[in-house]
């Protein structure tokens, strides 16, 4: 069963579940593209998202960025913090794997880099509903996988648009210089999830880029990779509030998936198979 998969990285865990052989059983606010419309934000929800006793619940739902959780702080609160806390209360008497997602923006960018034992310190409210979220849902189940990750690039296809597939786009005029995170390619992440999943992953690991770099210096490699310009895209600074460098160091992960996260080219090799003109 997954939750939000509709968005950027839920319709491609669906996908990848999908190439497994599983029956996936798919949840989003709106219902599009085959998936069961049911607002999460009512407590009540739950019992629907389990009625159908699932082998594994994924829970990419989520109010995802910070101004839509400035918009609608109750909406964040109920659906970043109070719903994955239910799920792991009821997977965890039921017997159910969870795995459930969430953030670097957990952490406050003051003292990097951020290993899986760094303390989180969010900076914002999107940032702090997801942390409330993640304590929940290990205080319930201690063996559910709470996978962090960074900004998500690649062809998700979904409704909203991965950072890169906004950039492409058009959609985006200003990269920061001076944000640094660990730009993650989606599919390698949907993949990972999974097989981090199957070798008894646990607790906090960080699914992401092997190494981090300014949203400029990826705005420049994605377009170097693919042979574009980089017209109409201008460099400035994060406003005020941002956190400035996210970088985060995969140890625990590295170890359970048995190798390094992968590195900016080879994460745009796999997104991108189009290299040069
Ligand atoms: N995108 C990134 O770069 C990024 C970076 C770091 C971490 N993450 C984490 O990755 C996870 C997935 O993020 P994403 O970028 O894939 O999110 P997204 O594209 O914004 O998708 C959110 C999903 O949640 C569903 N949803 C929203 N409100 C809902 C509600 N009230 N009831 C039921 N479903 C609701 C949406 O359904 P509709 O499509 O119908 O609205 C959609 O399927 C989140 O935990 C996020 O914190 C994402």
């Amino acid at each position: 069963m997954v939750t939000g998969a509709t968005g950027r990285l839920g319709s491609v865990v669906r996908d990848a579940l999908a190439s497994e052989g599983w029956k996936v059983e798919a949840f989003s606010a709106r219902g599009k593209g085959g998936s069961t419309a049911l607002d999460l934000r009512d407590p009540r929800s739950v019992e629907r998202l389990l009625s159908s006793a699932p082998d594994l619940v994924v829970n990419c739902a989520a109010l995802s960025t910070g101004g839509a959780c400035l918009r609608s702080p109750s909406s964040a609160w109920a659906l970043n913090s109070v719903l994955p806390g239910l799920l792991s209360r009821r997977c965890r008497s039921e017997s159910i794997p969870l795995l459930h997602v969430s953030t670097d923006l957990v952490y406050s960018g003051a003292n990097p880099p951020y290993y899986e034992t760094s303390p989180a310190v969010p900076v914002g409210l999107y940032g702090w509903t997801k942390l409330l979220g993640d304590v929940f849902v290990l205080r319930a189940q201690s063996d559910a996988l709470v996978a962090r990750t960074s900004v998500l690039f690649g062809e998700a296809g979904a409704s909203r648009p991965t950072f890169s597939e906004a950039l492409l786009g058009g959609d985006i005029g200003t990269v920061y210089v001076d944000c640094f995170r660990n730009h993650t390619p989606v599919h390698w992440l949907a993949r990972s999830m999974l097989q981090a999943l199957r070798r008894g992953g646990s607790g906090v690991l960080l699914l992401c880029g092997g190494e981090d770099q300014s949203r400029s210096a990826f705005a420049e490699a994605l377009m170097r990779h693919l042979g574009k310009p980089l017209d109409g895209i201008s460099m400035g600074y994060g406003p005020p509030g941002t956190p400035r460098l996210l970088s985060l160091r995969p140890r625990r992960a590295a170890i359970v998936l048995n190798g390094e996260c992968p590195d900016l080219e080879k994460g745009l090799a796999e997104e991108y198979r189009r290299t040069g003109s």
